[in-house]
């Protein structure tokens, strides 16, 4: 039996398919009401949105609201291998990848392995809107 010179109907429908699961993954994911990002830019969000003594990871960034009025904000990427971090509690912005953990006031390393504090970004407020830069 000779092989095929063109690859077969099924091979390439199965091809097609991936790359459009492919392209939905990258574009396809609903931004959270409020906010805009794009990308490494600016990206706003309402204050409102933002819990008092906690945060939200909006686009490439941490936002949190330490105390009532008071915003700051850090980029999202963990200091320790530079992966996203995962979530915001009452107490810390978490890394679960190896489990480090950061201040929700100035992002510095309360819990290992991360030895280094998150990248500071601006925050501006502008009425009810934040954005982060
Ligand atoms: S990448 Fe965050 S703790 Fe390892």
């Amino acid at each position: 039996m000779s092989a095929q010179p063109f690859p077969s109907r099924r091979t390439v429908l199965n091809s097609a398919g991936l790359a459009a699961v492919t392209i939905c993954l990258a574009g396809c994911a609903p931004a959270a009401a409020g906010t805009t990002s794009s990308g490494s830019g600016p990206t706003t969000v309402k204050a409102a949105e933002i819990p008092v003594g906690g945060g939200r990871i909006v686009g490439q960034f941490v936002v949190t609201q330490p105390k009532a009025g008071t915003y700051e904000a850090f980029g999202y990427l963990c200091t320790h291998q530079n992966l996203p971090v995962q979530r915001v509690t009452d107490a810390a912005i978490v890394c679960g990848r190896h489990g480090s953990s950061f201040s929700l006031a100035d992002g510095s390393v309360l819990t290992g392995p991360a030895e280094k504090a998150l990248t500071r970004a601006t925050v501006t407020a502008d009425g009810d809107t934040l954005t982060i830069s």
